[in-house]
């Protein structure tokens, strides 16, 4: 076993001389997607089915899933306060947030999916074998003065990846990476300088350039991987940043989305809502965060009837717990968990006037029309998290009512939470959406604070 030294990727982080004092915190502008795809006004197609992604397992529902029209039936009056924040019709995917950065030397700049469920930043890399259309110009090696391919021997190809391959010809250090849908990654593993705001430079960072891409990161140009191992992007900067970082996704709703989604690696202020929950580490799934939940309450009361066992990680199987991602849309419980909060909804939200529909959207199985039956309003019944150590999430009702066009040009909502049907159960960015969260892996610790974008 080599020492620790030389399994960690070095990053030297350099500012302009401008800068009396080094900056402890690296902002990366974030943006969503329809900053860049801007939604169409009505009756914008949603496939439900990318919703239901679920980048690390292959997603069997895919298969079976029609395609629905979502929202965008203003016309539709549902409860006020519901209004603007969900009525309008917008595409989901799950790779939604995408951070701003530059690479190489000069630079090209690149919008890439923000990933915690990943380790490895990689682009789409000149030449392509396969490159999907990306928005942004590709990223050559052969232009950038500061790209080195990294060799099979060093220690960084045979420690940090698990399967690496090797270049007969050139002896460079390649990667495979194979999401769970069957997207996928493969080419160089290689070191360059990333560039961001206020002349910050990362130096040396080590990057997957990819020369045959597949899958469903549509027109991004790559992936930032934010998991917790030893070749994400925080792992790399935590010398000089700390390893902490912190984001808040936008509402995937709201038209105006610029300036509200952040990403920032060191430690900031804390918002004075933060409410903390210890972090888990799984030691069959080393990339991802893992926290513990006790349970739910839903309209104002806890939801009782299921084992809450399984929310909790167990270290020696690595089964149960609950992972943070922000590439998943759509959270996953255990489906006894699942069944419990969705029995306890319909129950609360027939007292509070909301009809149900017979039918099924896809995967979803408890869809209302929020105009209740002669009724001016209804009451949404509230959902909150429980997490260990007393944190609780206070979910407002954008961040679980999934709006979906029934055919008859109506918009009805959807409970939008769906049972795992694998052992791996998530707390999807649609439930995150608008609140401020802190991975802390310096102390061991989530945080989690509502109205977490405006700060
Ligand atoms: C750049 O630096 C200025 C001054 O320190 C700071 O106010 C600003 O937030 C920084 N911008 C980013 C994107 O970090
Ligand atoms: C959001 O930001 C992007 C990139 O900076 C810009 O191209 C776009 O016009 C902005 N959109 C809005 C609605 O401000
Ligand atoms: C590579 O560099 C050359 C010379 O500077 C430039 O003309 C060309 O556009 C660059 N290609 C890309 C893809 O940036
Ligand atoms: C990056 O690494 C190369 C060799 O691997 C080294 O020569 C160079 O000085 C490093 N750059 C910086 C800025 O540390
Ligand atoms: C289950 O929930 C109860 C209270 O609701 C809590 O006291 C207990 O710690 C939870 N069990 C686990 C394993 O989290
Ligand atoms: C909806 O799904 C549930 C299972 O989640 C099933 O019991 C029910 O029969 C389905 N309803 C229809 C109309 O298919």
């Amino acid at each position: 076993m080599a020492s620790l030294s030389l399994l960690l990727p070095i990053v030297l982080v350099s500012f302009t001389a401008t800068a009396t004092q080094p900056p402890k915190t690296l902002h990366i502008p974030v943006i969503h997607r329809h900053a860049v795809f801007p939604p169409q006004p009505r009756a914008t197609q949603t496939q439900l089915g990318s919703l239901l992604r679920h980048r690390r397992r292959a997603a069997r529902y895919n298969a079976q899933l029609g395609s629905f029209h979502s929202a965008a039936a203003a016309e539709d009056d549902g409860d006020d306060r519901l209004r603007s924040p969900v009525l309008s019709g917008l595409p989901f995917e799950s790779g939604e947030y995408f951070a701003i950065i530059s690479v190489g030397h000069p630079s090209t700049r690149a919008l890439v999916v923000i990933d915690t469920g990943s380790d490895l930043i990689w682009l789409q890399c000149k030449p392509c074998r396969h490159c999907y259309p990306q928005l942004t110009g590709l990223y050559d090696p052969a232009n950038s003065s500061t790209y080195r391919q990294i060799p099979c021997a060093s220690p960084r190809c045979r420690d940090v990846l698990r399967y690496p391959g090797c270049d007969a010809r050139t002896g460079g250090c390649q990667y495979t990476l194979v999401y769970g849908d069957g997207s996928a990654s493969r080419g160089d593993l290689a070191t360059d300088r990333l560039v961001f705001p206020n002349d910050t430079h990362a130096h040396n960072v080590t990057l997957g350039c990819g020369h045959d891409n597949e899958g469903l990161f549509e027109s991004a140009a790559g992936l930032l991987g934010v998991g917790r191992g030893k070749l994400s992007f925080p792992t790399q900067l935590a010398p000089a940043y700390g390893h902490v970082f912190s984001y808040c996704l936008g509402d995937r709703m709201s038209r105006a989305q610029n300036g509200s989604s952040y990403l920032v690696f060191g430690r900031t202020p804390e918002l004075p809502s933060t409410v903390f929950t210890p972090l888990r580490r799984n030691p069959r799934r080393p990339s991802l965060y893992y926290v513990d939940m006790l349970g739910f309450s839903v309209g104002g009361e806890r939801v009782a009837g299921f084992s809450n066992a399984s929310l909790a990680l167990d270290p020696a199987t690595g089964r149960g717990g609950v992972v943070v991602d922000s590439g998943t849309a759509i959270s996953r419980l255990p489906r006894d968990a699942y069944a419990a909060v969705r029995d306890a909804f319909n129950s609360h939200a027939a007292e509070g006037g909301m009809r149900k529909l017979a039918k099924n959207f896809s995967v979803f199985d408890a869809c209302y029309a929020l105009r209740g039956n002669g009724a001016a309003t209804v009451r949404v019944p509230s959902i909150v998290l429980h997490f260990a150590g007393g944190a609780d999430m206070a979910l407002p009702p954008a961040n679980y009512l999934i709006p979906v066009e029934g055919g008859d040009r109506r918009t009805y909502f959807c409970l939008g939470l769906q049972a795992a049907d694998d052992d791996l159960n998530v707390l999807g960015n649609v439930q995150q959406q608008g609140f401020g969260v802190v991975f802390d892996v310096e102390r061991a610790r989530i945080g989690f604070a509502a109205n977490g974008c405006s700060g």
